[in-house]
């Protein structure tokens, strides 16, 4: 290669022949560079220009469709003060695609690093912070078809232990309690939740951990109705408490209809209301 190299095109630039007229007739220019060498695998990546390259240019070429470029290789030739492209080997391989994404785990630094995975490469991964090593070796291999082998998820989010129970509630349905899990916390009869209902296990730093548990607060009724030409046993009371009941009496000489007491209940937990409706005195 190199002997064919100096033989040919150097000789139109070489000191001598520049002395005789025979140069001007030999075809291309002294100081300019031919055709592009060819590549299989990769175009110049300007292909408005096909010749006529003066000494010093630079050409880049660009990789097929399904190719990649090699590392460590070069995508570049100059044009050389003999007239010659330096040399080019092939530089564009085959490769995977881009490793999958996952949800627990990502592609080590040395891996990550890569846009070249030839037929036969393995990359690893490493869990994400809110998860932790399984069984499984976190490892997938392209193929040689150029695809990966099917990657599951290698780790396993990070358990955040079992849910405490906030004073007069508890969790329900705590089956899950990794990373990510959502428990509802529910109050015991007579108590509202006062924050958010649920707990989620969620990372903290690098450590995973549940959110704040709410609190179970008692309920406290509104005041009962007053009815005109009678009272209830509750009116020297500030506040009174859920299932509590107020019985109504009228004055003298005035009759009551309807239910006598009423009681402090709930719906959906939320405030104490009181059921049915005050009697009248008549
Ligand atoms: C690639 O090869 C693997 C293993 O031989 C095979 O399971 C997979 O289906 C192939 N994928 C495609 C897209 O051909
Ligand atoms: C309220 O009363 C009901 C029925 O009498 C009872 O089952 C429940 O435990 C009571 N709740 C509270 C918080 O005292
Ligand atoms: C009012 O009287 C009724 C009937 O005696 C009783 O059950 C209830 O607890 C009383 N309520 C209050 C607030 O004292
Ligand atoms: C209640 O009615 C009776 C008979 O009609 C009457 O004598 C009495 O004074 C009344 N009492 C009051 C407190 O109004
Ligand atoms: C109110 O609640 C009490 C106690 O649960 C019950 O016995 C009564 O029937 C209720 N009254 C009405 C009108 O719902």
């Amino acid at each position: 290669m190199v002997f064919v190299a100096t033989a040919v095109s150097p000789a139109r630039c070489h000191p001598l022949w520049l002395l005789g007229f025979v140069a001007l007739l030999l075809p291309g220019a002294c100081g300019q560079c031919g055709a592009l060498p060819r590549l299989s695998h990769a175009l110049p990546s300007d292909t408005n220009r096909t010749e006529g390259f003066p000494t010093n240019t630079q050409m880049t070429y660009k990789c097929l469709e399904g190719f990649v470029k090699i590392p460590g290789k070069s995508d570049t030739v100059v044009c050389l003060s003999n007239s010659q492209w330096s040399n080019i080997e092939e530089f564009c391989g085959r490769s995977c695609p881009a490793p999958p994404r996952l949800k627990s785990a990502v592609l080590s630094d040395e891996d990550l690093r890569k846009n070249y995975y030839p037929a036969g490469t393995n990359v690893s991964y490493v869990c994400r912070p809110a998860y932790e090593r399984t069984e499984l070796s976190p490892v997938t291999t392209c193929l040689e078809n150029l695809t990966w082998v099917e990657a599951p998820e290698f780790c396993l989010g990070k358990s955040c232990g079992v849910p405490k129970n906030p004073e007069h509630g508890r969790p329900v349905d705590a089956t899950n309690n990794r990373f990510g899990a959502k428990v509802n916390i529910l109050c015991d009869d007579g108590y509202r939740v006062s924050g958010r209902p649920f707990i989620q296990c969620s990372l903290n730093g690098d450590q995973v951990e549940w959110s704040e548990l709410p609190t179970c607060q008692a309920i406290t009724c509104s005041p009962p109705p007053n009815i005109t030409n009678g009272m209830h046993n509750g009116s020297h009371l500030e506040s009174l408490d859920y299932n509590s009941s107020i019985t109504y009496k009228c004055d003298h000489n005035f009759s009551l209809t309807g239910e006598a007491s009423i009681y402090c209940t709930t719906r959906d937990n939320i405030n104490g209301v009181w059921n049915g409706s005050a009697p009248e005195c008549k």
